[in-house]
């Protein structure tokens, strides 16, 4: 066997065995497959997709590419939280802390930014000193000390995920369902859960565009679960905007702190509940749907949540004065309203667009080795839907050079689009999938 065999037989579309699979996954973890043929193979995937079986063998080879984490310690059912992905899905940074103040233990390994999709550690590295990358020993004690612990993919887990996660993102192979199952599946069968609950996107912001598709993935999902006796929940959620207000990685975290000290944006309100209540009902400390959101909407009233986030910031390193004090995060250099040029009701704001100008203003990645800019982004001071006049803020754009920041101004413009005829506010919570 040898990997010029195998990206042959993938390429021509033939159906790749167990042993195939593995041989890869072996290879690319140890340096013995090099990017450019990891990336032509990855991209033979993408073109011509995987069966359920290999996508079931790619995921168990990913999982078993390094150490599984072992959490019995804790004495608890253990359930995770993923999101396929989004452009201002600030969900984990909320709901976790949330569900930790309930009682409800979070061990949580998240993702840089993904294509047009922001990610959960590039968000909590704009907290100044957060560490991302701790080890074992302190994530595990974390979570007994505090209930939660959340980081990068650091630790020796699925690290053939965080090999091919990177390459994906950098050769433009990320909208995939094989490879978003298996790289999403491998991570949270390696890092000890029992329990999963993933937020399934679906929309212009998502990797998934339409609902059959999102669907599709859910099911692939629910499947490998099952086989890896992990129940899997989804929850597909409408991403064809951005979610809340903030794109961008330090005013997203402004944006979740104003969150859980009861500022509530109600897209993001109906994702967090929706997610909160079922993680809290999988780990056992709540059969009822309605009621885990009454408990959790009061620990935002309480202010238990928010406590807890400083508690995740402290623990792991974070200077906390940022979380009390918001106006401490560095600003861009470089701020501006963009104002509507007609009346109307906003009709879209393509998520994947707007999420591709906030990347070019800095927020993202192109090569895998780029720096992001945490300062830069986008607010929206409108939701589709929203009546606007002529003259009404639209957005305020968070830019750190002159040429960006008029670039940005021109793309939203059109990207945010109104006419004269009013529309419903759109639904969040699509389906439920078990
Ligand atoms: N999140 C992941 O962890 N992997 C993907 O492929 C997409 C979203």
């Amino acid at each position: 066997m040898n990997i010029l065999e195998i990206i042959e037989k993938k390429r021509d579309k033939k159906e790749l065995s167990k042993e195939e699979i593995e041989y890869f996954i072996e290879g690319y973890t140890h340096d013995k497959i090099a990017d450019y043929q990891a990336a032509a193979f990855i991209m033979a995937i993408y073109l011509n997709g995987m069966t359920k079986q290999e996508t079931t063998d790619l995921t168990i080879a990913m999982a078993n590419s390094g150490e599984k984490l072992d959490l019995s310690s804790l004495n608890e059912v253990i359930v995770d939280k993923h999101s396929t992905g989004g452009v201002g899905d600030k969900v984990s940074l909320i709901l976790l802390p949330l569900v930790a103040s309930l009682g409800v233990p979070v061990a949580k390994m998240s993702g840089r930014g993904l294509g047009f999709t922001g990610g959960t550690v590039d968000k909590l590295e704009s907290i100044p000193g957060y560490q991302t990358g701790i080890n074992i020993h302190k994530f595990v004690e974390n979570v007994e000390k505090v209930g939660i612990s959340m980081i990068s993919q650091t630790l020796n887990l699925a690290p053939a995920d965080k090999k091919i996660y990177s390459l994906r993102d950098s050769i433009s192979c990320v909208e995939s369902i094989p490879l978003i199952a298996s790289s999403i599946m491998s991570k949270k069968i390696a890092s000890g859960a029992q329990k999963i609950v993933l937020d399934v996107t679906c929309g212009s912001g998502a990797f998934m565009q339409s609902k059959e598709r999102a669907e599709e993935l859910a099911k692939e999902m629910i499947e490998i679960g099952r086989l890896a006796n992990k129940e899997t929940v989804c929850i597909l959620t409408n991403m064809d905007e951005p979610l809340g207000h903030a794109v961008g990685n330090s005013l997203e975290v402004i944006e979740a702190i104003q969150f859980l000290k009861g500022d509530m944006l109600e897209d993001v309100r109906e994702v967090v509940l929706e997610l909160g209540a079922y993680m809290v009902k999988l780990a056992g400390k709540g059969e009822n749907i309605e009621e885990n959101k009454a408990r959790l909407l009061e620990n935002i009233e309480n202010g238990k949540g928010y406590e807890k986030f400083i508690q995740l910031v402290e623990n792991q390193g974070g200077n906390s004065s940022y979380i009390k004090d918001t106006n401490q995060f560095t600003k861009a250099n470089y701020i501006e309203n963009v104002y509507s040029q007609k009346s109307g009701y906003i009709q879209s704001m393509n998520a994947k667009e707007i999420g591709k100008i906030v990347c070019d203003l800095g927020a993202g990645r192109i090569r895998k080795e780029d720096n992001i800019d945490n300062a830069v982004g986008i607010i929206l001071n409108k939701k589709v839907s929203d009546k606007v006049e002529k003259d009404d803020l639209l957005v305020t754009i968070y830019a750190n050079s002159k040429e960006k920041l008029e670039e940005a101004k021109k793309n939203l413009l059109e990207v945010i689009k109104i006419e004269n005829k009013e529309i419903e506010k759109p639904k969040m919570i699509l389906e439920i999938m078990k």
